[in-house]
């Protein structure tokens, strides 16, 4: 069951890098933050990953400034980005449906919504509103795209995204990645978005 955290857990425990890790950053740090930036996130501000797994992108984001918390409800995950990264960034074992670490200025959502299963999401996109200061922003990577494999990942098409996160946010981007790992090149599209 993908909601719970024993899912992930046995993952990481039987693949040691799963399927899904880069090794390293993706590329879309540098192409969300070039959006945000200009669309209102504060340089230097507080951001989560929720999701985070190893906890590249954490790192990523604390070396550009940021305060970053990193959270992953599966503890092999959070052993793992310790392990790599140390305490430059805060860490969390927790459930992104329940954490109250926050609220955060910023949301940087790299595989986590798109590993959700689809009935979920009106709650996971509530759950990002509530966890962000009013007017803070949620960057997501998401898939519009996933060769036909059953999830997760899912994939979602840009429009049903838009209809969702407007529940609780103003979309202030929404379009094709460029700079994505080749490895998912043509399949990725980024949003920005600002809680209401
Ligand atoms: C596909 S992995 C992506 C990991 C990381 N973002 C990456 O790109 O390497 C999805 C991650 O989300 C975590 N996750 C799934 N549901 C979660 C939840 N409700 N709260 C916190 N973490 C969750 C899983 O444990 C897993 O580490």
């Amino acid at each position: 069951m993908t909601t719970h955290p024993d899912y992930w857990n046995q993952i990481y425990q039987d693949e040691g890098r799963p399927g899904w890790d880069m090794d390293r950053a993706t590329p879309l740090v540098e192409e969300l933050l070039g959006l945000a930036l200009p669309l209102g996130l504060r340089p230097g501000g507080d951001l989560v990953v929720p999701g985070c797994g190893y906890g590249h992108d954490a790192a990523e984001l604390q070396e550009r400034g940021f305060q970053v918390t990193g959270l992953d409800f599966a503890p092999l995950a959070i052993q793992g980005a310790m392990g790599r990264y140390g305490d430059r960034v805060v860490w969390s074992q927790g459930d992104w449906f329940a954490t109250h670490l926050g609220p955060w200025d910023a949301i940087f959502d790299h595989t986590c919504f798109v590993a959700m299963d689809p009935p979920r999401r009106p709650a996971y996109v509530a759950a990002c509103a509530g966890h962000l200061k009013p007017g803070g922003l949620w960057m997501a990577a998401l898939f519009h795209e996933v060769k036909g494999l059953s999830g997760p990942p899912h994939a979602i098409p840009m429009e049903d995204m838009r209809h969702l996160a407007e529940a609780h946010f103003e979309v202030l981007h929404l379009d094709h990645a460029t700079a994505s790992h080749p490895r998912r090149t043509g399949r990725e599209y980024l949003l920005v978005a600002r809680r209401r």
